[in-house]
């Protein structure tokens, strides 16, 4: 019987997705595109290499030509374009700690009585003090923001910027003060963040021989004083989606309050369009906050441009990077 009317593939696919998240994260757990990278070219010799069976080997690379991220020829593998660029160990923008990460990603059978309560149903994940769940995250995500730090850096002139002074909120790893610093030699960055996440940072800026110029405050963003006047550029990045939109009004009227005059607030996040179709993994990201958060969400262009003027912000521009996240420029 032939058909051209709908088929259950796509469907079939979507309801299996967790097998994506489960080839990605086993295959980074035993560093198989770093294999490939380095010349395995067959499931024997990455078995060998990788000092697993050749069974286990031979299933994930099936799956991951499956996923489209090895491609195969003539029986000989290699790591499609964005897996040799994202996925091997090493490279400053391995995504490969965030695949072996979400392997122990909880919680999806809750998400529909999530859903019906419209958040998270008991331990808020992000709402926390000092809160454990971000030790195990922060460097894990770290790599998302290389290429967009390097951007920002780029549309702001930051390399050639001379003694300018930085916040970071909710800095997590360190990462952006890490880029920047090691950018420009005359800057200097302070990161606000939780006490046991900032110690995290103290160590990346250390390891990246910038830390005589890195200076940490310990507390919660909400109710910290950012000071008056004293940045050039602040940083937001993968903060707003945790907050609802009073928080993120007050707390960029805070930014706006502790930039000097000209000064500029980098916004990092996953930006939803106004009309809200797309883009997709802005619109699915939404599902983790929701999880997770008791206010959180991606939120629109619009949002985003009604707050930061709310906040006392009057120039706010917006730059796709070619990663999920959007950069937002407010003066
Ligand atoms: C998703 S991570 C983002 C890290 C970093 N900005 C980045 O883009 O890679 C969120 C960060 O915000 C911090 N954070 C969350 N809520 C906070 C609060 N109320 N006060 C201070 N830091 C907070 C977490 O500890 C974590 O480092």
């Amino acid at each position: 019987m032939t058909s051209n009317g709908p088929t259950p593939d796509r469907i079939m696919q979507l309801i299996n997705g967790y097998w994506a998240t489960g080839i990605v994260g086993a295959a980074a757990s035993h560093s198989v595109f770093t294999h490939l990278e380095c010349g395995a070219d067959t499931a024997e010799d990455l078995a060998a290499r990788a000092g697993i069976s050749e069974r286990g080997a031979q299933t994930v690379l099936d799956g991951l030509v499956s996923l489209g991220l090895v491609e195969v020829r003539a029986g000989r593998y290699a790591n499609a374009a964005d897996a040799a660029a994202f996925l091997v160990d090493g490279k400053p923008a391995s995504l490969s700690s965030f695949a072996r990460l979400k392997l122990g990603h909880a919680g999806m059978a809750d998400l529909p009585d999530v859903v019906r309560k419209g958040g998270p149903l008991s331990d808020v994940v992000v709402e926390v003090k000092d809160n454990p769940h971000w030790k195990g995250v922060v460097t894990a995500i770290a790599a998302q923001s290389v290429p967009v730090a390097a951007i920002a850096a780029e549309t702001l002139g930051l390399a050639g910027a001379g003694e300018i002074s930085i916040l970071d909120v909710g800095g997590g790893s360190g990462i952006y003060s890490a880029i920047w610093l090691r950018l420009n030699p005359a800057a200097r960055s302070t990161q606000l963040d939780w006490r046991p996440i900032n110690a995290i940072a103290r160590e990346l800026l250390a390891d990246q021989g910038v830390a005589d110029r890195f200076d940490c405050i310990d507390g919660d963003f909400h109710t910290t004083d950012f000071g008056t006047a004293r940045y050039d550029v602040a940083v937001y990045s993968h903060i707003a989606h945790q907050e609802g939109p009073e928080d993120n009004v007050a707390i960029f009227a805070k930014l706006r309050g502790a930039l000097k005059p000209g000064g500029t607030l980098v916004v990092n996040d996953y930006v939803v369009d106004d009309d809200r179709s797309g883009p997709p993994f802005a619109l699915t990201f939404a599902s983790e906050m929701l999880l997770k958060s008791k206010q959180g969400g991606t939120w629109r262009r619009a949002d985003y441009h009604d707050w930061l003027t709310k906040a006392g912000f009057e120039d706010v521009s917006f730059q796709r990077t070619p990663s999920p996240a959007t950069l937002i420029f407010a003066r």
